[in-house]
C-alpha cells in the first residue's frame, strides 16, 4: 500500500462517545458468567491456558497434553494430542439428562403450518439415520468433504451433525447464492457429494431450489470435478413439489434413502482436535472464494465457551439467532455451540417480515424465547416497518446480540427500548468467518454496554490498531484492527491454499522469518479504533469487501461477473450507503466500442444474480463513457465511491483523465438525488472505507 495512506489511516476519529449502560440486575443473578475473577484468569500473562476453562465444557475422548503447539506461525494447533467428536458433544453426552428436552424447534415461514419440535432423543436418531446414509451410500469417511447448499430446514443441522459424526468435512453454501456459486465451492473443495433441499418457503412463495443442484453439478463438472450423487432432502417428505427432473444414478431423495437405515447408528468417529469440522467459504479480494477451514477441537471449545459466557444460553433458555445456517454465525451460534450447551435453538425458515412486521415477535411470544440475535440490518427493517410492533406482543427477552455490522447508536437504543423494553441486555459481537466465535464483545454481566461499540476484545484477546507501519495508534486514532494473539476458534487454513491464508491475514504485518507467534499479528481487514476504555469501534472493511447487510462481498466477484456480458469492457464496484443494508454494491461499467448501451445495467444485474446471488445484486449500474484511471491504466475506485457517496473525490490530478470526474459526478448524483445526505458519522466511515479501495 501506498505510504502517502499512512497518514489518512491515522487520522483521529473523533466520535461522540456514548454514555455506558450496565445491565439490571436480574440479568446478572442469573448470568452464566458474573464472576469478576475470570476477567484475570483470561489475562494475557494467563494465555493459552485460559483458554482450557472453554475446552472443559466438552467432552474428549482423550485429553490434550498441549494447549498449543505455535511452533510454526501462523499455523497453530490448540490441544495437541485431544480426540473427540463434535456430533457427540452436541447431541449423545445430552441424553442422559435432557432426552426430552427440545434441542431444536423449527418455525416453518407459513403460520398455517405447525412447528416441529426436535427433541435431543429425536435428533440423535435422525442424525445416526443420515450419519448411516452417508457411510453406506455414499462411501463417505473421515476426512472427505461434502457440499451442503440447504436452506432454514432442521435437516441442515442434521446433515451438519451427522458430516461430523463420520469425520467428513462439511462445506455448506448459503442457499441464497446461485448453483453457479455453489458449483465453484463444489469444485474448490473437491466434494464428490452434493445434500441440497427441493423447495423452501420464503417471502411467501415456494422456491425451487432443486434447479440450482443440476446447475451446480454442471459448472462442476466442466471444471473436471464430477459430482457422483446428489442427495435431495424434500420439504414435504413422500411428496414431490419442484417440478426439476431427477437424474437417474446421480439423484435420490433422502427420505427414499432413510427407509431403509430404520433404527441405524453409527459410532461418533473418535477425531483428533486439529481434524477439520467444516469449511465455510467467505470473500475476499480476488474473485475466488476462500475456504475457511475450521478445527475439531479448537472450534467446538471456542463456541461452546462463548455460547456460555457471551449469549448466556443456559438448558432451559429458548434462544434464537435469526440469521442463516449457510453463514457463519448459524454455524456457531445456532447449530455448534448452542447445542454443545444442550441449548434450544429456535430455527426459521422464511423473511423476517412476512407476512407483516410483527411475525417476530409472534414466533417470540408463542416459544417463549428469551435470547435473541440478530442483525443491525434486520433491525432496522423491523424498525422503519413496525416500529410499534414489538409493544403488541407478550414476550420477554432477556438478552440480545447484535452481529455483523456496526450498529448506529440510534438504531441501537430503539433495540434496548422497544425490543428489549428496556430491561435485555445487548451484547454487539463483533467476530468474522475466519475467526470461528466472537473476538470483540461485552461480556454482559460485567462489562457495561455503549452504543455503537462492539466492546472489548472478548476474553483473552489482545486487539491492537496499527497504522500502515505497523505501530500502534494513539486510543481513540483509526487503523488497521489486528489481534496480537493466536486463539482456539480461528480458522486453521484457507482450504487447498495456505499460502495465500498467510498472505490475506498476516502479510501485512508479520516479520516473515520469525517462529515467534508474537511477531504475526492477525489482521482483520477493517478499520477500526480502540478508546481509552479498550472498546472497540468497527469502522468499515479496509480492503476490496462489501458488507451487505452483514454478507460479505468481494468487489473482484462482482466485477468478474459483469465482465462476462459482452458488451461489458471494464467494470468497477464500489460500496454506498443505504439506510437498511448499511451498504450495497454499485457498478460502474464502460462499454466496448461498437456496443449500445441499452439493457445493459438489466444484463449486468441478472447475470450477476445468476453467477452469485440476489444479495450481490447492484442497486445501480451507472454505464459511463470512461472510468477514472492512473497513469497505469488502474480503474480508481476511491474516486467513482466518492462520487456514489456524495463524498468529495479528492485529488484527481494524478488521474490520466482528470476531465471525466465532472460528467460521472453530474450523472450519477442527479440521477440519486435523493439520497443526498450521507449521515455524518456514516461518512466518516465511508472515507476510511474508501480510501484503500482498490487503486493498488
Ligand atoms: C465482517 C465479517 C461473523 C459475523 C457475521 C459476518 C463486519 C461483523 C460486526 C460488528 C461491526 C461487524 C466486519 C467483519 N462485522 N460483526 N459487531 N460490528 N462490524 O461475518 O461475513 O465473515 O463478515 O463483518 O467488517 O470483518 P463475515
Amino acid at each position: 500500500m501506498a505510504k502517502d495512506k499512512v497518514k489518512e489511516s491515522e487520522i483521529a476519529v473523533h466520535w461522540q462517545e456514548e454514555g455506558i449502560i450496565h445491565p439490571k440486575k436480574e440479568f446478572v443473578d442469573q448470568a452464566n458468567m458474573a464472576d469478576p475473577n475470570v476477567l484475570d484468569r483470561f489475562k494475557a500473562e494467563n494465555w493459552p491456558d485460559c483458554y482450557e476453562e472453554y475446552a472443559e465444557l466438552l467432552d474428549w475422548d482423550k485429553r490434550w497434553s498441549k494447549t498449543v503447539d505455535t511452533s510454526n506461525p501462523p499455523f497453530y494447533n490448540w490441544w495437541v494430542g485431544g480426540k473427540l467428536n463434535a456430533s457427540y458433544n452436541c447431541v449423545d453426552r445430552h441424553l442422559k439428562e435432557h432426552r426430552n428436552k427440545a434441542a431444536l424447534i423449527w418455525v416453518p415461514e407459513p403460520e398455517e403450518e405447525a412447528h416441529q419440535v426436535i427433541t435431543y432423543q429425536e435428533l440423535w436418531v435422525r442424525v445416526n439415520e443420515f450419519a448411516a446414509v452417508l457411510k453406506d451410500e455414499c462411501g463417505l469417511k473421515a476426512g472427505d468433504r461434502v457440499t451442503l447448499h440447504m436452506p432454514m430446514v432442521p435437516e441442515l443441522p442434521v446433515t451438519m451433525l451427522a458430516c461430523a459424526r463420520l469425520g467428513v468435512v462439511h462445506s455448506q453454501v448459503f442457499g441464497g447464492f446461485s448453483g453457479e456459486a455453489c458449483g465453484d465451492r463444489i469444485v474448490d473443495s473437491e466434494s464428490r457429494i452434493l445434500i441440497t433441499s427441493d423447495t423452501y418457503y420464503r417471502a411467501g412463495k415456494l422456491l425451487n431450489h432443486q434447479e440450482k443442484a443440476d446447475i451446480a453439478v454442471k459448472h462442476a463438472e466442466s471444471q473436471g470435478n464430477n459430482v457422483d450423487k446428489v442427495l435431495i432432502w424434500r420439504r414435504y417428505p413422500g411428496k414431490v413439489s419442484s417440478n426439476s427432473k431427477m437424474t437417474d444414478g446421480r439423484d435420490f431423495y433422502v427420505d427414499d434413502l432413510l427407509k431403509r437405515k430404520k433404527g441405524a447408528r453409527v459410532a461418533p468417529e473418535s477425531m483428533d482436535a486439529d481434524a477439520p469440522l467444516f469449511l465455510m467459504y467467505t470473500s475476499g479480494t480476488t474473485a475466488r472464494p476462500k475456504g475457511c477451514q475450521h478445527s475439531t477441537g479448537g472450534y467446538m471449545s471456542y463456541v461452546a465457551g462463548t455460547t456460555k459466557y457471551y449469549q448466556d444460553v443456559h438448558p432451559e433458555d429458548v434462544y434464537w439467532c435469526f440469521a442463516d445456517i449457510g453463514w457463519i454465525t448459524g454455524h456457531s451460534y445456532i447449530v455448534y455451540g448452542p447445542l454443545a450447551n444442550a441449548a434450544t435453538a429456535v430455527v426459521y425458515e422464511g423473511s423476517p417480515a412476512y407476512p407483516d412486521a410483527g411475525r417476530p415477535w409472534r414466533i417470540a411470544e408463542q416459544l417463549g424465547v428469551n435470547i435473541f440475535h440478530t442483525a443491525p440490518t434486520t433491525i432496522r427493517m423491523l424498525r422503519k416497518l413496525g416500529p410499534d410492533e414489538p409493544a403488541k406482543y407478550n414476550f420477554q427477552f432477556k438478552h440480545m446480540t447484535t452481529v455483523g455490522e456496526p450498529i448506529e447508536p440510534e438504531v441501537w437504543r430503539w433495540y434496548y427500548e422497544y425490543i428489549g423494553k428496556g430491561e435485555a441486555v445487548i451484547v454487539d459481537t463483533y467476530w468474522q468467518t475466519e475467526t470461528g466465535g466472537f473476538i470483540g464483545t461485552t461480556l454482559p454481566a460485567l462489562q457495561p454496554m455503549k452504543p455503537g461499540s462492539c466492546g472489548p476484545g472478548a476474553l483473552g484477546m489482545q486487539p491492537v490498531v496499527l497504522n500502515d507501519d505497523g505501530n500502534s495508534v494513539e486510543p481513540g486514532s483509526a487503523g488497521n484492527l489486528c489481534m496480537k494473539n493466536p486463539w482456539p476458534g480461528r480458522m486453521q487454513t484457507i482450504y487447498g491454499d495456505p499460502d495465500r491464508f498467510v498472505e490475506t491475514y498476516f502479510g501485512k504485518f508479520a516479520k516473515r522469518d520469525s517462529k515467534k507467534w508474537q511477531d504475526w499479528p492477525y489482521v482483520t481487514g477493517d478499520g477500526g479504533t480502540l478508546s481509552e476504555d479498550g472498546y472497540i469501534r468497527i469502522l468499515g472493511r479496509v480492503d476490496d469487501v462489501i458488507n451487505v447487510a452483514g454478507h460479505r462481498l468481494g468487489t473482484k466477484e462482482l466485477e468478474s461477473a459483469a465482465l462476462t456480458v459482452e458488451a461489458v469492457g471494464e467494470a468497477a464496484a464500489v460500496p454506498a450507503y443505504d439506510e437498511l443494508k448499511g451498504r450495497v454494491p454499485e457498478l460502474y461499467i464502460s462499454l466496448k466500442p461498437g456496443f449500445d448501451p441499452s439493457g445493459v445495467d438489466v444484463q449486468v444485474k441478472n447475470t450477476i444474480e445468476k453467477m452469485i446471488g440476489p444479495i450481490a445484486r447492484p442497486s445501480h449500474i451507472w454505464v459511463t463513457s470512461d472510468l477514472p484511471k492512473t497513469s497505469s491504466g488502474k480503474i480508481m475506485r476511491r474516486v467513482i465511491a466518492a462520487i456514489s457517496n456524495f463524498m468529495d473525490p479528492g485529488d484527481t490530478t494524478t488521474l490520466s483523465n482528470p476531465e471525466i470526474v465532472e460528467p460521472i459526478t453530474k450523472q450519477v448524483q442527479a440521477a440519486k438525488k435523493a439520497m443526498d445526505a450521507v449521515p455524518e458519522g456514516e461518512r466518516k466511515k465511508l472515507e476510511l472505507e474508501v480510501q484503500n479501495f482498490g487503486d493498488d
